[in-house]
């Protein structure tokens, strides 16, 4: 499996910036055959981009960056995963903003999940710790959230998803959690899924990732991708770290 490099556009960019770095992400994709590379744009945008690059790369993909846990109904504001399919192959699902101002919780979570699997879109599911470990001893509170997202899913489903690791105090702040700290992080979590459900996680991290990092994230055997925020607003950094991340001296 390619590894993967996401970027979460969020809240930002008018219809012809996305445009623009739709595009240049396209480019991206192209130059880099051996990552997998997807943009989440706003929702609006999702369709005027997907009829604006008709033909895609096959390591290139959209992605929403919400989704409803009920499968249909009275939910203004809300878009189903029925609504979604066809049009992205990725969904992120439980990020924390989505957790702390949306009061997304673990069963809503989990229902989002399994909607999406069945129409065959890929979750990328958020999780992490809210303060930073010291000394790198890890505890479950990194894994407290992922444990009641995954409530109710059979091994099979989880082995479909994606998972970003994305520690609290690292997002949109400009302190990237170190890579040393990122693999020793990672590995807990991996130990932990294996004993929990007898699964290896496809794993990404998050959290301030920019250029400078990204050659050193690239060389952790642990690390299956990249969730980008700020970073990917700006084709030229985003491809950088494309390219640094590919980079494995
Ligand atoms: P950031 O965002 O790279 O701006 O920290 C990452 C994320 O929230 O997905």
């Amino acid at each position: 499996m390619k590894r993967l490099v996401v970027g979460n556009w969020k809240m930002h960019l008018t219809l012809a910036e996305a445009m623009a770095l739709g595009q240049a992400c396209l480019g991206v994709a192209e130059k880099y055959p051996e990552l997998e590379i997807v943009i989440a744009p706003s929702l609006p945008w999702l369709v005027p981009l997907a009829e604006a690059l008709p033909w895609r790369p096959p390591n290139f993909g959209l992605a929403s960056q919400v989704v409803s846990s009920n499968s249909e109904g009275a939910y203004t504001g809300d878009v189903a995963a029925t609504q979604l399919k066809g049009l992205v192959q990725y969904a992120l699902v439980g990020h924390s903003e989505r957790r702390r101002y949306h009061h997304e919780t673990g069963a809503s979570i989990a229902a989002a999940i399994q909607l999406l699997l069945a129409e065959h879109i890929t979750p990328i599911v958020c999780f992490g710790e809210m303060m930073q470990s010291t000394q790198h001893k890890f505890s479950s509170q990194i894994t407290l959230d992922l444990e009641r997202d995954l409530n109710g899913l059979a091994p099979e489903q989880i082995g479909q998803c994606r998972f970003a690791y994305e520690p609290l105090w690292a997002i949109g702040n400009g302190h990237p959690a170190s890579s040393d700290y990122v693999e020793q992080a990672l590995l807990f979590v991996q130990e932990w899924a294996e004993k929990t459900y007898g699964q290896r996680l496809f794993l990404l991290y998050g959290g301030s990732v920019t250029e400078h990092e990204s050659a050193a994230f690239g060389r952790l055997k642990v690390l299956d991708g990249l969730l980008v925020g700020g970073a990917s607003l700006h084709a030229k950094q985003f491809g950088l770290i494309c390219r640094q991340f590919c980079r494995t001296e």
